[in-house]
């Protein structure tokens, strides 16, 4: 049975595991965060994938009990029978600067215990360049060369949450090598779970590049969209119908605007394409990629902008306002709170607001304006803003809702939610 060690067990790492224990091979997955592993070793997660029906709790629990997954705290703890190295661990951004840390200890401690013959897989989003320049070198001074004594290839992931185990299997897999052969045995490991096209790249940077602008593109896309939804409502007419009519173009793919761009991969990846841009001196020719993150980062602001106007229609300050967030998920139906707008946007308004409360299910982070329960967040508020959508949303009592909120308070529907549920006798704004 092939064994495997992925490394970094978050959002990615937990279900690509999974996934390869599913098919049969061994898999030992490491994370630094002692807490982590030892819920994951329990059988818990909060993660909102599922396969086949399965939610990935009971496909965690079925792999614990048949041996085929374990988590473990240190790449130093693994067994020597492990031969292949899968790395999720990424590279945050913080005010703009990456913090490179974690993704460097892991290329130390896999080079003390590097052998002859393995295969290590950087699966991380990097910045261009990252794995021959900087974890390469680091690999080597276990005294073994890659391409020559272990084989070492980059390949990009472009799963989303939430669909992780059937993107592992259906999304077309791109592979550079530190040799074609390389690129090859990552392939031959990476095909025990994906079903998909396959394509060996002629280097490395073009995998990484390709990775980093396939979500920049994403970033630039919606703050175009987002742009031409302002125009849109300006003129009188529906965003939502005017994209919708936009994308039966064969040719157009017009992204869906919300409160902002959240998530690890896309506000982040312009960030990574910028040190080496600076490094070659062109950080001018990203301009586009530039404005599109700072307009992207602007929507919070705006948002906030909005209610504050809606209340000074009503006579109302938001200082002594009480506002209510239903949704704290950087997307639907997601329990991934990183670099999300919504929480951005709350707390904007607890300092803004005389009271802001939130409701969000899924999100297991403490918050200080966070609420167990909707009916609780939503007393006597002027204003509920839908910033994500949870499924535990459609479930609530929308009479009761409306009653515990002020008689003149509004709805602001960053999602179009409430197209789908009613609540009578109260104004609604969809942005
Ligand atoms: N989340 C997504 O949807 C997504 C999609 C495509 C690509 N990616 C990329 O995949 C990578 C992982 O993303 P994620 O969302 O799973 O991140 P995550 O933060 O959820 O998981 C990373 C894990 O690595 C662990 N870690 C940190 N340092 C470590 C070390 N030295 N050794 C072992 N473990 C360590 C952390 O404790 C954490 O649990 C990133 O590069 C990201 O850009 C993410």
């Amino acid at each position: 049975m092939k064994e495997i060690s992925v490394i970094g067990l978050g959002f990615i790492g937990l279900p690509l595991s999974l996934s390869f224990a599913m098919n049969e091979a061994k898999v030992y997955g490491v994370d630094v965060n002692k807490e982590l592993v030892s819920e994951i070793n329990q059988g818990h997660t909060h993660h909102k994938e599922s396969f086949n029906n399965l939610t990935i709790q009971t496909i965690l629990n079925d792999q614990i009990r048949n041996e085929r997954f374990s988590a473990l705290t240190s790449i130093l703890d693994l067994p020597e029978s492990v031969d292949t190295y899968i790395i999720t661990v990424g590279i945050p951004v913080k005010d703009g600067q990456l913090v490179t840390g974690p993704i460097e200890s892991v290329a130390l401690d896999l080079s003390k215990r590097l052998k002859k013959g393995d295969t290590v897989i950087l699966r991380s989003t990097v910045i261009p360049g990252f794995t021959n320049e900087f974890f390469k070198p680091l690999l080597e001074l276990s005294g073994l060369k890659a391409g020559e004594d272990f084989h070492l290839a980059y390949a990009s992931e472009r799963i989303a949450e939430g669909k992780a185990f059937k993107e592992f299997v259906d999304m077309p897999l791109v592979i550079g090598g530190v040799t074609r052969k390389d690129a090859e045995k990552a392939r031959e490991a990476l095909t025990i779970v994906t079903k998909a096209d396959t394509h060996i790249a002629s280097a490395i940077e073009v995998v990484e590049m390709s990775k980093v602008i396939e979500n920049a593109q994403r970033d630039v896309n919606i703050a175009m969209v987002q742009q031409y939804a302002t125009m849109a409502r300006h003129m009188g007419i529906d965003p939502k119908e005017l994209i919708q009519v936009a994308n039966t173009h064969t040719r157009v793919n017009l992204l869906t605007p919300g409160p902002g761009v959240g998530g690890y991969c896309l506000p982040n990846a312009f960030h990574y394409l910028v040190p080496k841009a600076k490094e070659l001196g062109i950080l001018n020719e990203l301009s586009i990629s530039q404005e599109a993150r700072q307009y992207n980062d602007g929507i919070p602001d705006k948002i906030v902008k909005i209610v504050e106007n809606k209340l000074q229609e009503l006579g109302k300050d938001l200082a002594g306002s009480k506002i209510a967030v239903f949704g704290l998920a950087m997307k639907d139906f997601s329990n991934d709170d990183r670099i999300s707008p919504p929480v951005y946007i709350t707390e904007i308004l607890t300092k803004k607001a005389g009271e802001t409360r939130a409701y969000d299910p899924a999100v297991p982070t403490v918050y200080p304006f966070k609420d167990d329960s909707a009916y609780e967040a939503v007393k006597n508020a002027d204003a509920l803003l839908v910033l994500c959508e949870q499924e535990e949303m459609s479930s609530l009592d929308y009479k009761k809702i409306r009653e515990l909120m002020k008689s003149d308070a509004f709805v602001l529907d960053t999602k179009h939610f409430f197209k789908k549920v009613c609540m009578d006798d109260i104004n609604i704004y969809y942005f």
